[in-house]
C-alpha cells in the first residue's frame, strides 16, 4: 500500500459532515439499528443522533450498559427539543443462537429500517472462538453480522421500496479498519485459517482478517442487494481512543493516546457520513470509506481486488459465513 494512502487515514483532514449536517428532528420518523451503541464510536454515534428524533434501537449483549447509556445520552441532551426514541435489542454477536431473535423482536416492533450500523466489533478477546466454536474475530464481526442483515432483509427491502423513502437512504454500514490495509493476509482471508482455528495462534492478523471480510461483504452486499435499493458500504472509522486499546500495554497506549488516537466523536463523524450523507448516492454502493468521511479504495491493491470483483475472494467469502452458520441455526 501507498505511503501516502496510510498518512492520510493516520492523519485526515477535517470532517466535511458532523452533527451541524444532522438537524434537530431531520430523522423524525426514521429507525436505525447501532450495535454496540453503548460504547466508544458506537455512542458517540448515538449522541450526535440523540436529537435529531428517528427511533434508535441499541444492539448489544449488555443490556445494563445499554440502559445506562440510554440514561447518560437523555441526560446529556435533556434540551433536544426533538428527542430520538431509544430502544435496546438483546444480541450477542459471539452467539448465533440469539441473531434470529434480535432480528425477530426487531420486525415484531418495526415496519421499517433505515440505517443498519454494524458497528459492534471484538479485537483479540480472551475466548478465541465464538460459542458455535467459529474463529471469534471471523465469526462475531462478520458471520453474526450477516446473519443478523439477512434476517432484517425483509425490513430493508420494504423500507427501500416505500415512495416516502429517498433513494439510497436504506443504508447497510460496515466497520473496516487501517488493519486491512496494515495486517490482513494475502488477498484478505486466509481460509485454511478460519477453517481450523487454532486457539493458541489468535493474533492481530485474524482481526485484520475479519475487517478485510467486512469490507468483503459490503462489496458482495452492493452487488446483491443493490436492485433492491438497498446501499451496503464500510467504512473505517479512524483510530480512536475507545476501550478496544484496554488490553494494551499503558505505555503504548500513551503513545498511540499522544500521537494517532482521537476522539471518539470523530469515529462517527466516519459512520455518520457512511450513514446519511447525500454524498454517498446510489453510486457510492459498496463504497469503502477512509476517515472522517471520505470515499477512496482499499489502499491494498489485492484486497481491493478480491472485493471489488465479481465472482471473487468476496463470493467465496459470503458462502464460506453462510455455510457457517447454516450448521449452527
Ligand atoms: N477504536 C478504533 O481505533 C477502531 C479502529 C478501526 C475500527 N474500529 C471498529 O469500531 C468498532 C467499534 O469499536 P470501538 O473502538 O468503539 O470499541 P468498543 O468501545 O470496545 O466497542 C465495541 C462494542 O462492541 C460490543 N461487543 C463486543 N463483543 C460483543 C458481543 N459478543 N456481542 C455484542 N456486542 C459486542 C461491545 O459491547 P460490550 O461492552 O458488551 O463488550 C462494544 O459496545 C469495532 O467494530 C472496531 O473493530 C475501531
Amino acid at each position: 500500500m501507498s505511503l501516502s494512502a496510510l498518512w492520510q487515514q493516520f492523519f485526515p483532514p477535517r470532517p466535511t459532515f458532523t452533527d451541524k449536517d444532522v438537524k434537530p428532528g431531520s430523522q423524525v420518523g426514521k429507525v436505525f439499528i447501532i450495535t454496540g451503541a453503548h460504547s466508544g464510536i458506537g455512542l458517540a454515534l448515538l449522541k450526535i443522533l440523540y436529537p435529531t428524533g428517528a427511533t434508535i434501537y441499541l444492539a448489544g449483549r449488555s443490556p445494563a450498559k445499554m440502559d445506562k447509556a440510554i440514561r447518560e445520552v437523555a441526560a446529556a441532551s435533556s434540551n433536544a427539543t426533538t428527542p430520538a426514541t431509544l430502544k435496546t435489542l438483546y444480541l450477542d454477536i459471539t452467539d448465533l443462537a440469539t441473531v434470529k431473535p434480535a432480528a425477530s423482536t426487531f420486525t415484531s416492533r418495526e415496519t421499517r429500517l433505515d440505517v443498519l450500523w454494524n458497528n459492534a466489533g471484538v479485537g483479540c478477546p480472551a475466548e478465541s472462538v465464538t460459542k458455535q466454536g467459529l474463529e471469534v474475530h471471523v465469526g462475531a464481526n462478520c458471520v453474526a453480522p450477516l446473519l443478523f442483515v439477512q434476517e432484517l432483509l425483509p425490513v430493508l427491502r420494504a423500507t427501500a421500496r416505500s415512495p416516502d423513502t429517498p433513494r439510497a437512504s436504506v443504508r447497510i454500514v460496515w466497520s473496516g479498519s487501517l488493519h486491512i490495509e496494515m495486517t490482513a493476509p494475502p488477498g484478505g482471508i486466509d481460509f485454511t485459517r478460519i477453517d481450523s482455528p487454532r486457539p493458541e495462534d489468535v493474533s492481530r492478523l485474524d482481526y485484520a482478517a475479519s475487517k478485510a471480510g467486512n469490507w468483503f461483504l459490503a462489496a458482495e452486499g452492493a452487488r446483491r442487494w443493490g436492485a433492491d435499493g438497498i446501499m451496503s458500504v464500510c467504512q473505517n472509522p479512524g483510530n480512536l481512543y475507545t476501550s478496544f486499546y484496554d488490553n494494551e500495554p499503558w505505555l503504548l497506549v500513551l503513545f498511540l493516546k499522544t500521537f494517532i488516537l482521537y476522539e471518539t466523536r470523530y469515529g462517527a463523524y466516519t459512520m455518520l457520513f457512511a450513514g446519511l450523507s447525500p454524498l454517498v448516492g446510489e453510486g457510492g454502493n459498496g463504497a469503502y470509506i477512509w476517515p472522517w468521511g471520505r470515499i477512496k479504495p482499499v489502499a491494498r491493491p489485492d484486497v481491493l481486488r478480491e472485493g471489488a470483483e465479481e465472482g471473487g475472494k468476496a463470493k467465496a467469502f459470503w458462502e464460506w459465513c453462510e455455510r457457517a452458520w447454516e450448521k449452527h441455526i
